[in-house]
């Protein structure tokens, strides 16, 4: 007996559309087609709506452990399912930062007790920290190796000769924050004391293209998988574009650098590492994305609340929630006819599982896992803080028209948010590990 039959949907996965319907067993897709014989505990109607693998936002911080006050395992992940989002990656800028096998090890753990979806667990580069690299990367039990180039949010940040350690010792997927810090220092220096014109003038597109070039030497030098975080600029693209194809690089946007720029009216709110950049950079990003020339989306989930973020511009924190509402951007901006749906199931759910290398996740198909979204085409809604379930309870984009949340998310065949809503207590995510070739 199946567990859950969804019935004649459009099943969209892997650049297909399909009418069919998914019967489930035991967490696993094991039939797409017409009417599978046999029957189910749980039948769903799905005509008319679509069927998607659920989404995987390699890019949260969910700041457990440390700041349980902005968000933690269990209010970051039910945002997560709640948006659609069956699959994140945790960033290491957590307190302690995850940088040894025990803060790796203690971090699952909590995950494995607390999180409504399935998750990876970054490993974050540091000084004299390359063996945990290899031996929690290497190995595919992390997602990969985080590397901040530039100071963000946290203490978390190498200099070029541990970068170049890191391409000579390791060879897991790296995910990079490419600002340059020896730009940044420059500029932090100038600016010290003035308030800049926007957050953007004191980390400029200078700053993230020194750093890209940089990977890309050490790409070419050291050939292995690397992943640009939150590409934010004309510039950036350039440079990607160039070495497309050739080197084993590849890009993730954050909805807030394709749909939000500098002139944005949101004060700190609108604080954010790399910075929001001008219309022109936006422009490029959003036709990049929609030419398939960025790859994966990543929300860059970074929450703090309303409080911090009323200080005073240079201490305000710089991030912004955002790992619930990708996908009501994505499907409003299907919408307005910015791309296509088939775009965002590719570069949410099938491209971040190849490139991560989640072998059971990221398509709708016999032996994958029944991650799962079904969603109409509905009304686009003003967004409101009522519809957001991060501790922080805000997102820059507040007053947007937005489409609403999935009408039912499930992980592994279990239904775990129903039009936004969270069910089933019950229910506990599983570490996902990078499956190395
Ligand atoms: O704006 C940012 N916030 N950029 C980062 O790189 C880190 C993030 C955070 O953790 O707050
Ligand atoms: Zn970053
Ligand atoms: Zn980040």
């Amino acid at each position: 007996m199946y567990d859950l039959i969804l019935e004649a949907g459009t099943v969209l996965s892997q650049g297909k559309a399909v009418q069919a319907d998914v019967a489930v067993e035991g967490g696993t897709v094991v039939y797409v087609g017409d009417r599978p014989g046999g029957a189910a505990r749980r039948r769903v109607y799905a005509g008319g709506r679509f069927v998607t693998p659920g989404f995987i936002d390699t890019h949260v911080h969910f700041r457990d452990p440390g700041h349980p006050h902005k968000e933690d395992w269990a209010s970051g992940s039910r945002a997560a399912a709640s948006g659609g989002v069956t699959t994140v990656c945790d960033m290491p800028n957590t307190d302690p930062p995850t940088v040894s096998v025990a803060a790796w090890e203690a971090k699952v753990a909590t995950a494995q007790a607390r999180s409504r979806v399935d998750f990876g667990v970054w490993i974050g580069a540091a000084a004299g920290a390359v063996d945990a690299a290899r031996a929690l990367a290497d190995s595919g039990r992390a997602c990969g190796i985080k590397v901040f180039m530039g100071a963000s949010t946290g203490p978390l940040l190498v200099d070029d000769a541990t970068l170049v350690t890191y391409f000579e010792h390791t060879r897991a997927l790296m995910g990079v924050h490419a600002e340059d810090e020896a730009v940044l220092a420059r500029l932090r220096a100038e600016w010290s004391g003035r308030i800049p014109p926007s957050h953007h003038a004191t980390r400029p597109a200078e700053a993230a293209t020194a750093a890209v070039r940089r990977l890309i030497e050490l790409t070419e030098a050291f050939p292995r998988p690397v992943h640009v975080c939150h590409v934010s600029t004309a510039a950036e693209l350039a440079l990607l574009e160039a070495v497309r194809g050739r080197l084993p690089m590849t890009a993730e946007v954050s909805p807030h650098h394709l749909w939000l720029d500098e002139a944005a009216p949101l004060g700190n709110l609108g604080k954010v590492n790399p910075p929001l950049r001008p219309a022109a950079d936006a422009a490029a990003m959003l036709a990049a994305f929609a030419g398939g020339r960025l790859d994966t989306v990543g929300s860059d989930h970074a929450p703090h609340t309303l409080e911090e973020k009323a200080r005073p511009y240079a201490q305000a924190p710089a991030g912004l929630p955002g790992v619930e509402t990708i996908f009501p951007l994505m499907l409003a901006a299907v919408r307005r006819g910015e791309f296509p749906l088939e775009r965002v199931v590719d570069a949410c759910a099938g491209a971040p599982a190849r490139i991560f290398g989640m072998s059971r996740k990221g398509r709708v198909a016999v032996g994958a896992d029944a991650d799962l979204l079904v969603f109409g085409e509905a009304e686009l809604q003003v967004l409101t803080a009522e519809a957001l379930l991060t501790r922080v309870a805000w997102s820059p984009f507040l007053g947007r028209s937005v489409h609403p949340k999935p009408d039912e998310v499930y992980l592994r065949g279990a239904l775990v948010a129903s039009h936004g809503r969270i069910v089933g207590d019950d229910v506990r995510g599983r570490l996902v590990g990078a499956e190395l070739a």
